[in-house]
């Protein structure tokens, strides 16, 4: 078990690709503290990391709200005694033409998607600095962070720019023994892709299903991504075997992007 013993916090862990990162790293032999702002997935969440025999703590925070988050990670290291982890994986979607944005619209998901990625690793850094340890930051981009996408452009300049930020930060911090990655999934089988493809069909006028079936059916290796396919890849991020690794986002998509 490369991370037993350690203490991982994972945002939007309540479902989805959070809650598989949440599930793994507790296989891996880590406590888990599980962020979100939905109280019921967080504790149903938590159950199945004890289940695992691991410790599990929740707290309701939105990111995109810096002090929140600095409370996270406050309650991480009182209630779980560490913290060494850091998973900004919390992140909303956003399906809409170029010439249909509004100003609501991109202030909204800048501040869940880019600026809750940013307090997330100021947060954790400080927090590593002041503890006087290593740590690890992860942070979720995709393949609309390698690639815009027709419909998803804010959405995609939101995962460009959690690129640029993980780029900068392993920059800032390899001195201080920290190392910030990001990891880019492709087409994952959860809510959020349920939503995109709803999104798309008001839009475009497709039948619903037909968007998510297109996407899936081009890629390489024939198959939807599973959350886990996506957890296995951060469980390598988060363990021993990825320190001589920062500032890297890459692709895990079963061939879709290719770079
Ligand atoms: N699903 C995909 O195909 C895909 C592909 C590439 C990247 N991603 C990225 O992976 C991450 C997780 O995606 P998912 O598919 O599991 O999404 P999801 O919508 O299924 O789950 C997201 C979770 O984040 C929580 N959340 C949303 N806004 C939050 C906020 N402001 N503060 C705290 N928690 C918040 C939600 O409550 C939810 O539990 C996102 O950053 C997403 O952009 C997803």
């Amino acid at each position: 078990m490369s991370i037993e013993g350690k203490v991982a916090l994972v945002t939007g862990a309540g479902q989805g690709i959070g809650r598989a990162i949440a599930l793994r790293l507790a296989k891996d032999g880590a406590d888990i503290a599980i962020v979100d702002l939905n109280e019921d997935k967080m504790r149903a969440v938590a159950q199945e990391v004890e289940a695992l025999g691991r410790k599990a703590t929740t707290f309701k925070a939105d990111v995109s709200d810096q002090k929140q988050v600095y409370a996270a990670i406050e309650h991480t290291e009182k209630e779980l005694g560490g913290f060494d982890i850091m998973v900004n994986n919390a992140g909303i979607a956003q399906v809409q033409a170029i010439a249909d944005v509004t100003p609501e619209e991109f202030d909204k998901i800048q501040k869940i998607n880019v600026a809750g990625t940013l307090w997330g690793i100021q947060a954790a850094a400080k927090k590593f600095i002041e503890r006087k340890q290593k740590g690890k930051i992860i942070n979720a981009s995709s393949i609309a962070g390698h690639n815009g996408f027709a419909l998803l452009g804010v959405y995609s300049a939101t995962k460009f720019a959690v690129r640029a930020l993980t780029q900068a930060a392993a920059q800032e911090y390899a001195g201080d023994g920290i190392t910030v990655n990001a990891y880019c999934p492709g087409v994952v089988g959860t809510d959020m892709w349920v939503e995109i493809d709803k999104r798309f069909a008001e839009i475009t006028g497709a039948e619903e299903g037909e968007t998510y079936k297109k996407y899936v059916d081009g890629i390489a290796l024939g198959r939807a991504q599973t959350p886990e396919d996506v957890a296995n890849f951060v469980s390598y991020l988060a363990g021993p075997d990825s320190d001589y690794m920062t500032g890297q986002a890459p692709l895990i998509d079963g061939g879709i992007v290719y770079r």
